[in-house]
């Protein structure tokens, strides 16, 4: 998934890129690929009413053709699965630049034969506008119909969009070097440093949103039985010939504090295989490095060790970039829910926050020996995360048998 932001702003580092920023993190975190474009630095210009996006021609041409700056990054959005536009507000509107993009954006898709039917693909989209007023002054100078106006265009060309506000911000760094005799310089600085952080906040959570949301829209129309997996020996292996089993898929380890888990692994699928239980073992090296063999080597130690029966798959990432597709979409299922009571709980949470503040909030695979459960009809019923109870585990499987 692709989440671009465009960034009406001229100052860079300042609030309009700060929030933009914080939103392509959030949408980052959850495996979005994300670009930033600060329309300061193009070289572009508003519409200009040449008409050719609404030629009689088949097909419609519902794309701008003049040629700068903006055609490459107009080209980039009409791909992308999200975009989110920030600004800050200028006399009572976004900037003029910000303004001369959404003119040349929205103007191709628009639709004069039928205005309710824009020719715009459908996104998840935000807005982002700074400001220096505070919210309690809106209804004075007429901005909620403002930001409503956007936030309505935005619906109706690409059928999603919300809105972030950031009020009464940090203007200067240093409010005694400026006349800016108009404003309360110490409750500026206060407020930049108490309410901006939440603002930041908001903003990550909205590019995660912005992600999880477009996956879920996708995921939704697919089902467990439209992946293929590669076993060890390079045997593809089609989940939809399990239609109709439980089927248990753990991320393994060789040498890992968990790896004796396989003892119950091979314990369940020799007592419930014959009822219907299928396991899928995929080995996995993100998570301290604890599988570090070739799949040969891999194999020969679970069977030597364990005897181990069910089908092992070639060694693959669960998380990020190169992740099997599989596991993008056994994660939007079931998220992480926490790890439950154990001693090892205390240090695991410890390790990730240190790496990621956010950590608790993604959805990515924690570590080894997390396993998902699918129902006889493809639906992602449970997620064990390492630390729960081999017997939750197993009973859980035989309820669904
Ligand atoms: C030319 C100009 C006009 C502005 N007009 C308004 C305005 O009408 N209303 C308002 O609330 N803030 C106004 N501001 C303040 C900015 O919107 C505010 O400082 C914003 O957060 C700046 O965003 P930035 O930090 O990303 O540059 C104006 C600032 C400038 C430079």
């Amino acid at each position: 998934m692709k989440v671009m932001a465009i960034n009406g702003s001229p100052r860079k580092n300042w609030n309009t890129d700060t929030l933009l920023k914080k939103v392509l993190d959030g949408a980052a975190s959850a495996g979005a690929e994300t670009e930033m474009v600060y329309l300061y630095d193009l070289k572009f210009r508003g519409c200009v009413s040449c008409m050719a996006c609404k030629l009689r021609k088949e097909p419609r041409p519902c794309r701008c053709i003049q040629k700068d700056d903006l055609t490459a990054v107009l080209d980039k959005i009409h791909e992308a699965d999200a975009v989110v536009l920030g600004s800050p507000i200028y006399f009572s509107e976004v900037t003029g630049e910000m303004r001369s993009f959404i003119e040349r954006f929205l103007f191709q898709y628009l639709n004069y034969d039928d205005y309710s039917k824009p020719l715009s693909p459908a996104k998840k989209t935000a807005l982002i506008f700074t400001m220096n007023i505070p919210e309690a002054l809106f209804d004075d100078f007429g901005y909620r119909p403002l930001f409503q106006r956007y936030e309505n265009w935005m619906k109706l060309y690409f059928g999603h969009c919300e809105t972030l506000l950031a009020t009464d911000t940090l203007q200067v760094k240093d409010y005694s070097r400026y006349h800016l005799e108009g404003f309360d310089a110490e409750s500026k600085y206060s407020r930049h440093e108490t309410v901006f952080p939440q603002d930041c906040r908001k903003a990550f959570d909205l590019g995660r949103k912005l992600v999880l949301e477009n996956n879920k829209n996708q995921d939704a129309e697919r089902s467990i039985y439209d992946f293929k997996v590669t076993s060890g020996e390079g045997m593809i292996l089609d989940l939809a010939d399990f239609r109709g089993k439980v089927i248990l898929i753990v991320n393994t380890a060789t040498g890992c504090g968990f790896t004796s888990q396989y003892t119950e692994l091979v314990q369940m699928y020799n007592d419930y295989h014959v009822k219907g239980l299928e396991i899928l073992d995929i080995p996995c090296n993100q998570f301290g490095a604890q599988a570090p063999g070739t799949d040969a080597e891999i194999h020969n130690f679970c069977t030597l060790h364990y005897n181990t029966p069910f089908p092992q798959m070639k060694k693959s990432d669960v998380n990020g970039e190169n992740q099997l597709p599989l596991y993008a979409y056994l994660k939007s299922q079931k998220g992480f829910e926490g790890f439950g009571e154990h001693p090892f709980k205390d240090l695991l949470e410890k390790k990730f926050a240190e790496q990621d503040p956010d950590w608790a909030k993604t959805p990515d695979i924690k570590w080894n020996f997390t396993k998902f459960i699918i129902d006889r009809e493809g639906n992602v019923v449970a997620r064990f995360e390492p630390t729960a109870d081999m017997g939750e585990v197993e009973d859980c499987v035989k309820s669904l048998l």
